[in-house]
């Protein structure tokens, strides 16, 4: 059978979905609980290591004799490695995502990463998304609730966070509206590296192709858009190769698209199975910053990441070797029960604490603003046009899976229908 990414019986989004563990692990939070108890930070069998990058390791299908795993636990230990990217090497992506991705800045460390971060960084500042917030993810989060607002029932996943966000960097790139739907499918397939390699690899193939008329038509008549701030810039009074500025599109489109959607569905399904929080939250929009917040903290979207030890080291007491695997476990940081009482709990109302959702250091979270914006204003519209939101009583067992991808796979949910105009 064709692998080819066009292929009509192949889903990539359940695909995806399910090699990330979804039905498979519920709740990894209890044995990472487990973990904390004993310390800070724990070796690990690098076995285990083998399993967890099938969605976001560097070593996929090999593990050197003698690597040696470490897993950080606590806000601390986890903060010690993200900040630290001198010790901390983010190197380790180049034989994971960096192969399917190209090299991109997820996988530099200093000094080449700040000079290549710079070139899009103004991009996402807070002042460059005042214009994006009005024009463009305003209307697109009021189009697809129109699709559904009428009918009094939605599953909020497939009709809202899933697609919204990928539209979102679509535009920002100024693609054709006709070729959304496939940039999704092919973003979704370059994610789904860890399982099905040479499909990621095809779908980044056919990235490249894509683009490359655009890029050189940008070159040519830039605009506004994402595409021509990286054809247009230079490093050195050089410009960027059109195989730098793919890797850095390869990048925006998956980091964009399904963390983004896997943080609002989130948030929403600790609304929807909170009701006096939600509640709350439509009588106060004072209290939409908040509800993100804790939203990121309990079920951040992506709960691991890696970085390699460059020289013998120790975080919390506990030595670490150069050359080790470090995992940086977000998801146990969040719920860290030295820093937030009940951590298990989702609860808008805490005092506010930062979380490690968007990590720290030099490579922390590049679109968290747009993130931001994207979650509020598709909360806020939501709260607008539903009255009476609340989860379907007939729905079975609606819950948040996955190991390191985390999100509802569905969000079936019912409210007063709008009438028509
Ligand atoms: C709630 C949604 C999001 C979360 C929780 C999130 C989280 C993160 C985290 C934890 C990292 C660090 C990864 C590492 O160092 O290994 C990261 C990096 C990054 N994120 Fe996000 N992200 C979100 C949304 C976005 C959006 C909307 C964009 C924009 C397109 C984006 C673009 C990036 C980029 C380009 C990097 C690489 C930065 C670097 O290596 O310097 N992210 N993100």
């Amino acid at each position: 059978m064709t692998q080819s990414s066009e292929a009509a019986d192949y889903d990539p989004f359940e695909e995806f979905d399910r090699a990330q563990g979804a039905g498979r692990v519920r709740d990894p939070y209890p044995q990472w609980a487990a973990l904390r108890r004993r310390g800070p930070v724990c070796e690990t069998d690098a076995r285990d290591l083998v399993q967890a990058s099938k969605a976001d390791g560097p070593v996929n299908d090999i593990t050197p004799e003698g690597l040696r795993v470490f897993a950080t636990l606590s806000y601390d230990a986890v903060s010690q490695v993200f900040r630290d990217g001198r010790t901390f090497s983010s190197s380790g992506y180049a034989q994971s995502m960096g192969v399917v991705m190209g090299r991109s800045i997820l996988q530099m460390d200093a000094p080449e990463h700040s000079r290549y971060r710079d070139l899009i960084q103004r991009s996402f500042t807070r002042r460059s998304l005042a214009r994006w917030e009005s024009e463009l993810i305003s209307p697109q989060v009021g189009a697809y609730i129109d699709r559904f607002a009428g009918r009094g029932r939605a599953d909020l996943v497939k009709e809202f966070t899933f697609p919204f966000p990928v539209t979102v960097i679509a535009h920002m790139m100024d693609l054709p509206e006709e070729d959304h739907d496939r940039f999704h499918r092919w973003v979704v397939e370059i994610t789904s590296f860890g399982f099905a390699r040479e499909r990621a690899m095809e779908a980044s193939g056919r990235v490249a192709e894509y683009l490359e008329p655009i890029v050189e038509e940008r070159r040519r008549n830039p605009g506004p858009d994402l595409i021509s701030t990286l054809a247009e810039a230079e490093l050195d009074g050089q410009r960027l190769t059109n195989e730098e500025i793919f890797a850095f599109l390869r990048l925006l489109g998956p980091a964009g698209a399904e963390t983004t959607y896997r943080s609002l569905s989130n948030l929403l399904f600790g609304l929807l199975t909170n009701p006096a929080q939600l509640r709350a939250l439509q009588a106060d929009r004072g209290l939409v910053q908040a509800a993100i917040e804790e939203g990121l903290r309990w079920e951040p979207p992506i709960t691991g990441f890696m970085r390699i030890a460059t020289r013998d080291t120790e975080v919390c007491g506990v030595p670490i070797q150069a050359g080790a695997v470090v995992r940086t476990l977000v998801g146990s940081a969040n719920r860290d029960e030295t820093r937030w009482e009940k951590p298990e709990r989702f609860d808008i109302f805490r005092p506010p604490k930062p979380h490690l959702a968007f990590a720290l250091g030099p490579h922390r979270c590049l679109g968290m603003h747009l993130a931001m914006a994207e979650m509020r204003i598709g909360l806020n519209a939501l709260l607008d046009r539903l009255p009476h939101l609340r989860l379907d009583p007939q729905a079975h067992d609606v819950h948040i899976t996955g190991e390191i991808f985390r999100a509802p796979r569905s969000l079936p949910v019912l409210f007063d229908a709008e009438s028509p105009i």
